[in-house]
């Protein structure tokens, strides 16, 4: 496994995670969840499970879900969306700064997280921790380029209201032939594998599945979501687009009212376990298991047996939601699972990155 995710690449989260949220039910016994920057672990904190596990090959990613959950337990909304960065701390002009190093104070954290995040108080204590991911900070540079270098002023466009707004403005605003041009550079195969994935980019053509080159593929989807979703309610391409998440309808599930409450009354045991995700879901049995999009670097014999090398103790109707980006399993082993395929299908339409495929199971 890579090397590429032994350090801190996620601290706002590229998944939307109202798609694990809808399929994991409520207070199961154990819930398995790849960590990441944690904003898809928290809406599922929230379904209140007996015990989750919290797996990822990255002591810094489990460095920074442990002060997420903390700051959701202990923190109210207004702090909670302050402490993180989603609000009066993006502009980075050193407002509020001091207030965040004193909520970080207020925070219950273990002994290696608090000094892990103390020696990096000067990194985030002016801006919080929303943007401070290697892959947060990839795609702000591109942004840059695409504001400031080509003049694509894309605000109007993510003020829109409506759909049919949006597409007027989108026309007016929008230049697709600039757009494809910069993406065919900034997403191609060799910037992603050189500079974002550190040569191991699951979209490099060795390995992709998808049949569009990365750049083809992301041009296009994107430009799908302008013209088909409203771009207002989409914290992804705000970032990507605007630097910052700049409409209240845009913030992510985790700063939602009743999903932090929920997560306040959760009495769940949670492990933060740094491990491969296989040496942990082939030996400890699961009702839920939200992979993100690790298939696409896994092997391909581990990939393709993936379920039917769970656990036999695997309860019927546990559920595995599996998302894929460029790279997706051709077949999967599935003997004694059945694809939840409206699921996926709603998956697909709704996720606000575009980017992803989702294969969703159900033990039979
Ligand atoms: C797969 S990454 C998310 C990638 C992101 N959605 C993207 O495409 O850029 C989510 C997390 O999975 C972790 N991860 C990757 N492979 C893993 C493995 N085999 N076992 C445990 N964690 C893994 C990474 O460290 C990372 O924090």
């Amino acid at each position: 496994m890579s090397q590429y995710f032994e350090n801190l690449n996620y601290t706002l989260s590229n998944e939307d995670t109202r798609i694990e949220y809808r399929i994991c039910r409520e207070g199961l016994s154990r819930v398995f969840c790849i960590g990441g920057s944690g904003a898809r672990v928290l809406p599922i904190l929230a379904k209140r499970p007996e015990t989750l596990d919290i797996v990822d090959l990255s002591q810094e990613q489990l460095a920074l879900i442990e002060l997420r959950i903390s700051a959701a337990r202990q923190l109210n909304r207004d702090e909670f969306l302050f402490f993180l960065g989603y609000r009066g701390g993006i502009a980075g002009d050193g407002v509020g700064e001091d207030h965040r190093s004193t909520l970080f104070d207020q925070l219950e954290l273990s002994a290696a997280t608090r000094a892990f995040w103390s020696d990096r108080e000067a990194a985030w204590r002016p801006r919080g921790f929303i943007l401070l991911g290697r892959w947060e900070g990839h795609f702000q540079k591109l942004g840059r380029v695409f504001r400031d270098v080509l003049r694509i002023d894309s605000r109007k466009i993510f003020a829109a209201h409506s759909l049919d707004e949006q597409r007027v403005l989108f026309k007016e605003h929008f230049k697709p032939l600039v757009f494809k041009a910069f993406i065919k550079i900034a997403a191609s195969e060799f910037v992603f594998n050189r500079f974002l994935y550190k040569g191991h980019f699951s979209g490099r053509s060795e390995t992709r599945t998808e049949s569009r080159s990365p750049s083809t593929f992301i041009e296009e989807e994107f430009t799908r979501l302008f013209q088909q979703t409203l771009v207002r309610k989409n914290y992804f391409l705000q970032v990507l687009f605007l630097g910052e998440i700049a409409h209240e309808e845009a913030l992510p599930l985790e700063c939602r009212v009743d999903v932090l409450d929920q997560v306040k009354k959760a009495k769940t045991q949670i492990h933060y376990r740094k491990e491969n995700l296989l040496d942990v879901i082939n030996k400890d049995h699961f009702e839920f298991l939200s992979l993100s999009d690790t298939i696409s670097y896994l092997p391909n014999e581990a990939a393709h047996r993936l379920l039917t090398d769970l656990p036999s103790a695997t309860p019927p109707g546990a559920r595995a939601v599996i998302r894929s980006f460029l790279r997706r399993p051709p077949t999967y082993e599935t003997r004694g699972w059945k694809r939840l395929e409206s699921e996926e299908a709603w998956a697909k339409a709704l996720d606000t990155t575009g980017v992803y495929e989702f294969d969703v199971f159900e033990k039979l």
